[in-house]
Order: C-alpha cells, then sequence, then structure tokens
C-alpha cells in the first residue's frame, strides 16, 4: 500500500458537523415551476428596479425635469414591492429545503436582502409627500445605497445558485 493509500485515522479525518446533518444534500429547488425556481424568475424586477431608480434620480438631478422624480418614485415603490414578492419566494425556498436552511450561506443572503428592502422601503415612504423635493440629498443616497446593496446580494444570490448549487432543480 502505497503512502497516499494510507487511510486516515477518524482523528485525522476533518468532520464538517454541518455537512453530516441529514438532508444536507438536498438542494432541489421546492418553489418553482416545472423544475423552474419561482425566486429566481423574480429578482429580475427589483435588481433592475432598483438600478433604475438611481439613474432617475441622477437625471433629475442633471436636468431638473420633474418627470425623473416621478420616474424614481415609480421604481423606488414597484422595486419595493416586487422585491417582497421575491422575499416571499425566497423565505419559503430557505425555510423548506433542508440543504438551504443548512447552509449559513443562504442565511447570509437573506440578511442583506431584507436590509436592501427596508432600505428600498424607506425610499418609497420618503418620496411620496413630495417626490421633487425628496431627490436631493436624502432621495438619491438612498438609492445609491439601495443599488450597492441590491449588487452585493445579488451578486451574492448568484453564488449560492452556481457554487453552491442552491435552487436548481438537480441539486448538488
Ligand atoms: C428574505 C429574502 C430572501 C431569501 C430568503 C432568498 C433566498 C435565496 C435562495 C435560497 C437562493 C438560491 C436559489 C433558490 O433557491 O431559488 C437565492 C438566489 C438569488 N437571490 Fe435571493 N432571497 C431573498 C431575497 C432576494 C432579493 C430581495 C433579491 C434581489 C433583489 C434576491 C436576489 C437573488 C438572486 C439574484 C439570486 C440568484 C438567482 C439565479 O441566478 O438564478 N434575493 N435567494
Amino acid at each position: 500500500m502505497t503512502e497516499e493509500q494510507t487511510p486516515q485515522s477518524d482523528e485525522d479525518r476533518l468532520i464538517d458537523p454541518i455537512a453530516e446533518a441529514p438532508g444536507y444534500q438536498q438542494t432541489e429547488t421546492r418553489i418553482a415551476v416545472n423544475g423552474h425556481p419561482i425566486h429566481a424568475m423574480s429578482v429580475a424586477f427589483p435588481v433592475a428596479l432598483s438600478f433604475c431608480l438611481l439613474g432617475a434620480d441622477v437625471l433629475f438631478w442633471w436636468t431638473g425635469d420633474a418627470f425623473w422624480a416621478r420616474a424614481a418614485l415609480w421604481a423606488a415603490g414597484t422595486g419595493f414591492l416586487f422585491g417582497m414578492l421575491a422575499a416571499f419566494s425566497g423565505t419559503a425556498e430557505l425555510l423548506l429545503v433542508r440543504g438551504i436552511r443548512a447552509r449559513a450561506a443562504a442565511w447570509t443572503h437573506a440578511i442583506i436582502a431584507v436590509t436592501l428592502l427596508s432600505v428600498l422601503g424607506a425610499n418609497w415612504g420618503h418620496r411620496l409627500y413630495g417626490y421633487e423635493a425628496a431627490v436631493l440629498p436624502y432621495g438619491i443616497l438612498l438609492s445609491a445605497l439601495g443599488a450597492a446593496m441590491v449588487a452585493f446580494t445579488g451578486w451574492h444570490g448568484g453564488k449560492l445558485v452556481f457554487d453552491y448549487h442552491l435552487g436548481t432543480s438537480k441539486g448538488n
């Protein structure tokens, strides 16, 4: 028997207790239509609207045209509401699928996403009583924070799917 083939003793073998949990390998989506995860389908709207919101604020700052302040109000409101819808499917997936629930990375994504939703909601509420006056400075600052956070949570969500294979139809 060569050195490489020598079996390691139990003491030498590193055991991750989380990876030993029952259902750890079970990561297939449960909130899906024909195997296509609803969460992955629904996140496109809040992601796009968060960037549109920042774009509309910058254009209002640049041109002074009230149209952009009104567009920003709608982007903030619809971004928040579609974000809440995406969060429902994401939370159901997190709680119902054992292999997703067991992974810390899934909870990290959820915490960043909920913080993003609170920023989007605050941004919308701030604009409801005077959408033009709301843009500078606090509206645009909240939009910049929201855009940074959506980039972070979106990138992290992508890692869950492409690196950890969470929520895919075949699992690991
Ligand atoms: C509490 C809320 C949320 C939870 C618990 C959650 C959980 C998850 C989980 C478990 C995945 C893996 C794929 C799946 O199982 O469907 C995922 C993917 C993803 N999430 Fe979330 N999520 C939440 C909110 C959000 C929000 C608000 C956004 C964006 C605005 C977002 C963006 C993404 C993206 C971009 C992916 C990758 C999708 C893909 O590339 O197919 N998530 N999320």
